[in-house]
């Protein structure tokens, strides 16, 4: 497997003092920043957007490579998600992870004819991901079957292929839900096809239930509310990454 990364979800800091927070869980020992944007439409809540990367990107040293720490992991859980990549690109976003139900679902929000530019399919969107320097990741929601990442995974372009795999083991929307064992099938069946592959589990982590997704073979950890309301973050971030190298 690759290398366990631990990216706590910032949708649990203070955000009256959000660059410190991100400063702070770096020096703690976090690998990336978990960026969690919504925009009420696709997930009934909202956070923040472009903008706001812009301004906590200075806090956070620019990773050295692919995947290095401090990498801004953008977990976009919005509709139209091409509508956003050049922003966030722009705001040093370094992994643009979208939701595989927003891409291929149509909507007439932006065009005067009713057909969207900005639906596109996965491995499009990939690819223009791609083409702006970004990693790409592709996420599901825990009702979507990971039978529909197969193609794309497949892709013989490898610019339409995803450098991570998201699986939702809650449902999108708000931090300190509980963990739903039930989407760990779709991990297995991905880390035994694809051992290199980065998957990425989050959603109600914790010392409590990091085994059973260590287990099923996903790498990099996205905690919430498990780090950012610990007494320690540090030993939190510690025990995770234990959990996934062991
Ligand atoms: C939920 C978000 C998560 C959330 C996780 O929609 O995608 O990243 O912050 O929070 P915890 O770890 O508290 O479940
Ligand atoms: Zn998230």
């Amino acid at each position: 497997s690759p290398p366990a990364i631990i990216a706590p979800s910032i949708l649990s800091a203070d955000f009256a003092i959000l660059g410190k927070e991100c400063s702070d869980t770096i020096s703690q020992g976090a690998d990336w920043l978990h960026i969690d944007i919504m925009d009420g439409h696709f997930v009934p809540n909202m956070t923040f957007g472009a903008p706001v990367v812009t301004k906590i990107r200075p806090h956070v040293e620019r990773p050295a490579g692919a995947y290095g720490r401090g990498t801004f992991d953008c977990h976009m859980m919005i509709a139209e998600p091409k509508r956003w990549v050049r922003d966030f690109q722009k705001a040093g976003c370094d992994l643009y992870c979208f939701h595989y139900e927003a891409a291929i679902s149509s909507t007439a929000a932006d065009t005067p004819s009713g057909v969207s530019s900005s639906q596109t399919s996965p491995r499009e969107l990939i690819k223009f991901i791609h083409e702006l320097g970004m990693q790409a990741g592709i996420a599901i929601k825990p009702k979507t079957s990971v039978d529909v990442l197969w193609d794309i995974l497949e892709s013989p372009v490898e610019a339409e292929r995803p450098d991570m795999v998201l699986i939702m083991t809650v449902e999108p929307g708000f931090g300190g839900q509980s963990f739903m064992a039930s989407e760990l099938p779709k991990v297995s069946a991905l880390r035994a096809k694809y051992p290199e592959l980065h998957i990425e589990v989050d959603g109600g982590l914790s010392g409590k239930t990091i085994d059973q997704a260590a287990d099923a073979g996903a790498n990099v950890i996205v905690a919430g509310s498990a780090v950012f309301g610990a007494k320690d973050p540090a030993e939190v971030i510690a025990k995770l990454r234990e959990a996934v190298e062991k």
